[in-house]
């Protein structure tokens, strides 16, 4: 296997150990996300998603900003009139942001500074974990250039605000720091800009250690239950429980009942126990 890292105009790859940094690389546009950019972000998060050195993703934007949501002139109005090209970029731009990074099979880490607009809402919501610098400007700006959240946003919004809040920045428009993005829960926490690499590279680090398998399951459980009944969950629950027993390469659970009951060398409600 090459540890060669893939290249792509739009979308730059880093590499730390285990973790991946998925990087929008538009810097002098903010990171307004173009037609190739969405392409490119479906050919890297493919890649990562089969990469076996990858175990965490942390997705991010280039030169201090996450991402100044779709872009107005590449996007919008390069397409118009053009309805071919907005079905063939309006699907990557869906694809990526919400499709394969809501379903993606390690887990992924949104880290926001800078600023983070409309379309660019989406992939925050869309990871498993988001952790902005204290500073980050969040805004649902769409209604300040006329048009609604749209592409899923609103939908996705509506999955992480409560109602209230979801109602008010969609329709005023206002401007939200990181630091109230993590009051709201919109993120998991906000941190000085100076801390923002390091905070996240120590859940990184954690995910890391951790069973990928158990992580995967965990999280697709998670994520499927939301919209289910009692009666399903506690049915889809026993299936994906016995799936992960039968399917584990690690054999995780056989292993840490044998430290923790037999070899007494690990607790699991006090930290993981030792893989390989
Ligand atoms: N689409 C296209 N180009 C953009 C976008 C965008 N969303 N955001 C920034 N740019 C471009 C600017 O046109 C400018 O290009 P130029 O250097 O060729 O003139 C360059 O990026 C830098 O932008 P500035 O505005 O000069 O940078 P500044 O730091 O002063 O402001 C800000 C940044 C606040 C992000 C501002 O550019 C902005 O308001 N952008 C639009 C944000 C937005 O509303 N996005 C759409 C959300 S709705 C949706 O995603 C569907």
């Amino acid at each position: 296997m090459s540890d060669a890292l893939p290249t792509y105009a739009n979308v730059k790859i880093e590499r730390d150990g285990g973790v991946t940094f998925v990087i929008l690389n538009r810097p002098e546009k903010r990171n307004a996300m173009s037609p190739q950019l969405h392409l490119d972000m479906c050919e890297a998060l493919d890649w990562a998603a089969d990469d076996d050195m990858t175990k965490v993703v942390i997705v991010t934007g280039a030169g201090g900003n996450f991402c100044a949501g779709q872009d107005l002139k590449l996007f919008f109005r390069a397409n118009e009139g053009n309805p071919k090209a907005m079905r063939k970029t309006g699907a990557a731009s869906q694809s990526w942001r919400w499709d394969k990074l809501s379903r993606f099979p390690k887990a992924t880490i949104a880290m926001v500074h800078g600023y983070c607009f409309g379309g660019g809402f989406t992939p925050v919501i869309a990871c498993d974990f988001a952790i902005a610098a204290d500073d980050a400007t969040f805004g649902l700006s769409e209604v300040n250039w006329g048009i609604i959240p749209g592409g899923l946003v609103a939908w996705c919004v509506t999955q992480i605000m409560n109602y209230r809040d979801a109602i008010y920045y969609s329709v005023t428009g206002d401007k939200f720091s990181g630091k109230e993005a993590a009051a709201m829960k919109f993120v998991n926490k906000s941190v000085p800009l100076a801390q923002l690499r390091e905070t996240t590279m120590e859940l990184a680090r954690k995910l890391e250690a951790k069973s990928p398998a158990a992580v995967q399951y965990t999280k697709e459980a998670v994520r499927s239950v939301r919209g289910m009944s009692q009666d399903q969950a506690l049915d889809y629950l026993e299936c994906k429980s016995n799936a992960l027993k039968a399917l584990d390469p690690e054999k995780g659970r056989e292993k840490a009942m044998k430290m923790f009951l037999d070899d007494k060398v690990f607790k699991p409600g006090l930290g993981e126990f030792k893989r390989g």
